[in-house]
């Protein structure tokens, strides 16, 4: 028997009718379901449709059911077309006729966007812890990286020399960037859209107010014929996942370049790496990869969900019942990627010689024309001096380090004594002044701001 059984007189052929089966999958609703239902029991009983008695005993049937199910999960399950059904289905089993009336009013429309913004409210925050750990992982990988240097990178060729702290710090602005996104997409779901009805609005005198102050949220909908199809909070969380997994991404990416052996920056700890089956050398950044992978399925998800909004016709439509399995999938790719990444970048050990090395020779060019323009010289001009130094110091295979006084006086009148101790990593780390540069000062204060920002937010 189906929730509409009354106007067919025919049953439902499977083919058609298992098809559009969603409980399979929005079974993960089951909890936020029977709240929004416990919730809106209450609101009819106050609005004088349910006796007082049916509203009690239909609360307390939900509350056990919800007990039931948060107890043994695989009770969840059944025939029933979807979660909804299911929780009517075990309501009007336990207490008869009262359970018929619970959905006096109230559409599964309006019922399935609100259970899915309630979803989103319990999870974006777990998502976002997941964030605040990796964040605290850059920042503890920057602490050992407060003195150490490498070589910052331009289109994939060395540009100046950074501290590693820097680096790990950079990709923790965007990580925290996304802290904010997410924050945004699970403020955009905060409205209730219980009161809508199918389409039109309800006919019972709900307090929507109360109610969604009793469910926790900051707002109601403005519009009920927007409200039965609106799931932009959908697209926003969708593309706010999507960009944390392109940070990730990115992330990934630098480690598995700065982690092999042409590199070898960073070591792999044995413990966040794979081997070969083939080949006894290898060590691979397998988690690291797969991260950068599925990078590309959540963006499909995102895509295919614009997809699938674009066109709709006003009110609620079945292609709808598509978004729940694109949440589904993005938050659990993004939460496994997070922990994964995370796991990878608290295990990296940094290799000081090796990325230190990296960050001395011809890429303190800029050093070296800073230092001309210092003593007067105007920068296009420095640019060309230091420039034809570069040609010749590549030409005989050496760099800045090697050159005699006399060398250095050969290529400008103006390089003094003090020209080779200009030309170092440290000193360029040293000579940067702003506070968002590589500078060691502006290094320190940048991260003992990052581990205010994780401490607020952190909760154990
Ligand atoms: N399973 C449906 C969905 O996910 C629930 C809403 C069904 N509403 C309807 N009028 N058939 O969208």
């Amino acid at each position: 028997m189906t929730l509409w059984s009354g106007r067919f007189d025919t049953a439902p052929d499977p083919a058609a009718f298992d098809f559009g089966i969603s409980f399979g999958f929005d079974r993960a609703l089951f909890e936020d379901d029977v709240t929004g239902s416990i919730a809106w029991a209450d609101a009819l009983g106050a609005a004088g449709v349910l006796s007082d008695e049916d509203r009690a005993s239909i609360v307390s049937a939900l509350e056990a059911i919800l007990e039931e199910g948060r107890r043994n999960p695989a009770w969840v399950s059944g025939p029933d077309e979807d979660v909804h059904s299911f929780v009517e289905r075990q309501l009007i089993s336990t207490v008869g006729d009262a359970g018929r009336r619970l959905h006096t009013g109230r559409s599964r429309n309006e019922q399935v966007s609100l259970d899915l913004r309630l979803y989103l409210r319990r999870r974006v925050p777990v998502l976002q812890q997941a964030l605040v750990k990796l964040v605290a992982a850059c920042a503890d990988q920057a602490e050992s990286g407060v003195t150490a240097m490498m070589p910052s990178y331009t289109h994939l060729r060395r540009a100046q020399p950074v501290l590693v702290a820097h680096f790990f710090l950079s990709h923790a602005s965007a990580l925290r960037r996304d802290y904010e996104r997410l924050q945004a997409a699970a403020d955009e779901a905060d409205a209730l859209t219980l009161g809508s009805g199918a389409i039109a609005g309800t006919s019972y005198a709900v307090d929507t107010e109360h109610l969604a102050r009793a469910l926790g949220f900051s707002r109601v909908v403005l519009n009920s014929m927007d409200a039965s199809s609106d799931r932009d909070f959908v697209a926003s969380f969708l593309y706010a996942a999507s960009l944390t997994m392109v940070h990730l991404s990115r992330i990934a990416e630098d480690l598995i370049i700065f982690t092999g052996e042409e590199h070898g920056f960073f070591e792999l700890s044995d413990a966040s790496a794979t081997g070969s089956s083939m080949m006894p050398q290898k060590k691979n950044p397998d988690p690291l990869e797969l991260v950068r992978g599925k990078t590309g399925r959540t963006i499909g998800r995102l895509t295919g969900w614009l997809a699938t909004m674009k066109g709709l016709p006003s009110g609620y439509n079945k292609d709808l019942q598509e978004d729940k399995e694109a949440v589904f999938d993005a938050e659990a790719t993004l939460s496994a990627s997070l922990d994964a990444t995370r796991a990878v970048v608290s295990r990296l050990s940094i290799n000081e010689d090796r990325a230190g090395r990296a960050a001395s020779g011809l890429l303190l060019a800029t050093d070296v024309a800073d230092y001309l323009v210092s003593r007067g010289m105007p920068f296009r001009r420095a640019h060309e001096v230091v420039g034809a130094m570069v040609r010749r110091l590549l030409a005989e295979g050496r760099d800045f380090s090697s050159l005699t006084l006399s060398q250095w006086r050969e290529a400008s009148e103006m390089f003094g004594e003090d020209a080779p101790r200009a030309a170092t990593a440290l000193a360029s780390v040293q000579a940067r002044r702003t506070p968002q540069s590589t500078n060691p000062e502006a290094v320190r204060a940048a991260l003992d701001e990052c581990r205010v920002w994780v401490k607020k937010r952190f909760q154990v």
